[in-house]
């Protein structure tokens, strides 16, 4: 066999080898590339082992020298390989990063999340504390019979507030509830005592509007029926009740009338110096209990109707009721 390879020729290539491969893999700008350049360098058919495979053909003792620079040409390119990788990889992560930046200091866009209406939360802040003594809530439709709005309130047929000057009839008989009472008898026809309710609600009035009357108003109703109950129970429920919304002011009841409770009471709140009505109250009149089919022998009972512009209004400083229902947002967010 001739020798048609020398040991210089070898050195030459793999010089060659070093130099080109070097700045090919300097050169190399993604992943596919790089293993691109480690098949065709370091792989079974790749220049390396072209080399390698044309050693067979030098003189023994010259074969070792050659044998040696190329495993540390190997190594060396590996290692140029792996590093020229992880700097790829490197780069193409920072690209992404930089693309995905987000700059939280940049202004958002703003959605007012609106809130709830004066006298929506101080309807809910009652039914909250009614709660807290133990009553729930009950509701009857705004739409009444004459039965449940009067009648069955011990309301007599000549009494004025079923005059039509004072409430709005409907053209089949039916009228617009004048208060919140007509529920207590909707809930006692269908729970059998004992009974602790409030019952929420809008009601009408043909009042004309000025700044403490608007023919749509709001009330909550409360009614206790149970075994033993006296006019000291109603006096501490609504005290305790008035204490808890307006806090620890001065409380008065005067005696009044009302059809569906006897003995009955209005109760004041001293508030800036003023005694300010807020509500009507009295004991269940046994003609109502009757009425239900109870025994006033055995049950009886307090009710009381609040007025909620009042108790809004108060809280909240509010001199018009007509501020309450113009929706000028101007004052509305004020709360
Ligand atoms: N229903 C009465 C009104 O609207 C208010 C009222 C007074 C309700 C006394 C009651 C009560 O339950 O006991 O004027």
């Amino acid at each position: 066999m001739s020798v048609t390879v020398s040991l210089s020729d070898l050195t030459a290539r793999l010089e060659e080898l070093e130099a080109e491969a070097a700045a090919a893999i300097a050169a190399a700008a993604s992943a596919a590339e790089l293993e691109e350049l480690r098949v065709g360098l370091l792989g079974k058919k790749g220049r390396l082992s072209m080399v390698l495979g044309a050693m067979g053909q030098l003189p023994g003792p010259d074969r070792p020298v050659i044998g040696q620079r190329a495993n540390l040409l190997k190594d060396q390119l590996s290692g140029l390989l792996s590093d020229r990788l992880a700097a790829v990889k490197a780069a193409a992560m920072a690209e992404r990063i930089a693309g995905e930046t987000l700059d939280v200091t940049a202004p958002c866009r703003y959605t007012p999340p609106g809130h709830r209406h004066p006298l929506i939360s101080t309807i809910e802040e009652i039914v909250d504390i009614f709660c807290g003594l133990g009553y729930r809530v009950s509701e009857g439709p705004e739409i009444e019979t004459d039965y449940y709005n009067f009648t069955a309130l011990n309301i007599p047929e000549h009494h004025p507030a079923r005059d039509m000057q004072d409430t709005f009839y409907l053209e089949d008989g039916r009228l617009l509830r004048t208060h919140t009472s007509p529920v207590q008898i909707r809930h006692l026809e269908n729970n059998p005592p004992p009974v602790r309710v409030i019952a929420p609600g809008r009601v009408y009035r043909r009042d004309a509007v000025d700044a403490t009357h608007s023919p749509v108003f709001h009330q909550v109703e409360v009614l206790a029926i149970d075994e033993g109950l006296d006019f000291s129970h109603l006096r501490g429920t609504v005290t305790a009740f008035l204490q808890a919304f307006f806090g620890d002011l001065p409380v008065r009841f005067r005696a009044s009338y009302f059809p569906f409770t006897e003995p009955s009471a209005e109760v004041d709140v001293q508030w800036r110096g003023r005694w300010l009505e807020v509500m009507g109250c009295g004991m269940v009149d046994p003609a109502v209990l009757t009425g239900m089919g109870l025994d006033p022998e055995r049950w009886s009972g307090f009710a009381a109707g609040l007025g909620v512009e009042r108790f809004c209004m108060v809280r909240h400083g509010i001199d018009d009721i007509r501020r309450l229902y113009t929706s000028d947002l101007r004052f509305l967010e004020q709360f």
